[in-house]
């Protein structure tokens, strides 16, 4: 009998696709060591934005967050996102920074770094893959999914086995827009499996309604591992429902080895938080709905609200079909980049300055230079030559990893940042997200202080 493993992505992608990851450590404490015994594959509990929103909105160290995480659930596989050469952000980081980020993390508790880069060029990729290897982690490495005349079933196998042969211990299939049809899925899964050894995972979004069709044909072609979130936190933007899921596989003979009373007991414990949120609006009931509209333009959900407001703030919301009608040009002019962030950002506004100009590429951002001059990796296809040399006029794209160009960076940001940073991670916590740990650092000390002159006081 064949098995089904999950990935429970409450904490991570759920919690950011469907609340912008405000839930605070001490709201999800109290399950936790009951979710330890639910069966899981893995957690996903940190990363992404998670990292970010604990500093910025929720007073909350991410490396204290990820210690008491894995305390309280000893049993489990923890998963977290990292963005390959940029961590967590969206520049490039020396290679210094990034094995120590990967070397921490594995040391305060991780034990699966699903690692991605928005281009899928495998050399931002492979000093986060080498590291998390050498301090005995799991390494998996992920394909961006998306559609365009040069990805196909060939390139899709070309890039798992590329990455297959850097050391890898699994491939993740990352569907962030959630518009992998079911056949894509299967066929995708199977050309994978009849080419690499190591297990497929598959990662999809709800938001055009096709995810829990889309895992279950995955599943069938001989996918590994699925992502999905306990009920009351799926769907929408999310994941599939952990729940129904299981329910499917064990119907069709499938082995899961989750625990239905386990289960039942995690999402009421998270059915409240969930009518919380919607109560006081951190939850946006659309985030729930199903939109099918990213299948006909085959932008990202995400990318096409962006594009409405940006269109909307502009009086210019009736340019929306030529604009697009255009995001489709400005992706085949800079090599079909996939449309996850910072791409799907810069290849928005591209388009719509391109329409608003009147004129195509009369105002060029300097995210589209830096990423014509080479410095987010390589394209997956030709950028247009023409467009290129316009932009950079006499400069030469580089060729090279643009991380080599980079010197080490981590014992001048600890200079910097001094007495505030207790520990090696307070300084990589600067490293990824400067202004905001600064302020949490400040806060901390403050808070440290006030309980020092109040137990003086007392005494
Ligand atoms: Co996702």
């Amino acid at each position: 009998m064949r098995k089904v493993h999950f990935t429970e992505t409450v904490l991570r992608d759920a919690n950011q696709s469907l609340i912008a990851t405000r839930m605070p450590f001490e709201k999800f404490e109290p399950i936790l060591s009951t979710m330890d015994k639910a069966g899981y594959y893995s957690m996903e509990c940190w990363g992404g934005a998670t990292f970010d929103s604990c500093l910025r909105y929720l007073n909350e160290d991410p490396w204290e967050r990820l210690r008491k995480i894995r305390e309280a659930c000893p049993n489990t596989k923890l998963q977290m996102l990292l963005r390959g050469q940029n961590i967590l952000g969206y520049k490039h980081y020396p290679d210094d920074i990034v094995r120590l980020f990967v070397k921490k993390s594995v040391e305060n508790g991780i034990d699966i770094i699903r690692i991605f880069d928005a281009l899928n060029d495998v050399r931002n990729i492979e000093v986060a893959v080498d590291e998390t290897l050498k301090n005995g982690a799991h390494a998996s490495g992920t394909i961006c999914y998306t559609v365009s005349p040069i990805h196909n079933l060939e390139s899709n196998v070309k890039l798992a086995k590329t990455m297959v042969d850097m050391g890898v211990q699994s491939i993740c299939i990352k569907d962030m827009a959630g518009i992998m049809g079911p056949q894509e899925a299967y066929d995708l899964v199977k050309a994978l499996k009849e080419n690499v050894k190591v297990p497929i995972v598959v990662h999809t979004h709800c938001t055009t309604g096709l995810g829990p069709i889309t895992l279950q044909r995955a599943v069938d072609a001989g996918a590994d591992v699925i992502d999905t979130a306990t009920s009351c936190f799926s769907g929408g933007t999310s994941q599939p429902a952990t729940e129904s899921l299981a329910y499917i596989f064990r119907q069709e003979g499938y082995e899961v080895d989750l625990k239905e009373d386990v289960l039942r007991e995690v999402n009421a414990f998270f059915k409240p938080i969930q009518q919380g949120y919607l109560a006081d609006k951190t939850l946006n009931p659309r985030m729930m709905m199903t939109e099918t509209e990213a299948l006909t333009y085959q932008v990202p959900g995400g990318m096409l609200s962006n594009l409405v407001a940006q269109l909307t703030a502009q009086n210019n919301l009736d340019r929306l079909d030529d604009v697009l009608k255009e995001v489709p040009n400005v992706r085949k002019d800079l090599g079909y980049p996939p449309l996850v962030t910072p791409m799907s950002q810069m290849v928005g506004v591209q388009a719509t300055s391109n329409i608003l100009a009147g004129e195509r590429y009369k105002n060029v951002s300097k995210e589209v230079v830096a990423y014509l001059a080479g410095e987010y990796g390589k394209a997956p296809g030709e950028v247009d030559a023409e467009l290129q040399k316009k932009v950079l006029g006499d400069r030469k794209p580089i060729t090279e990893r643009f991380a080599n160009t980079l010197e080490p960076g981590f014992e001048k940001a600890k200079a910097e940042i001094g007495d505030k940073a207790h520990s090696d991670e307070d300084v990589l916590s600067y490293i990824a997200f400067p202004p905001q740990a600064e302020a949490y650092f400040d806060k901390r000390d403050e808070k440290a202080k006030n309980s020092f002159t109040y137990s003086i006081r007392k005494a």
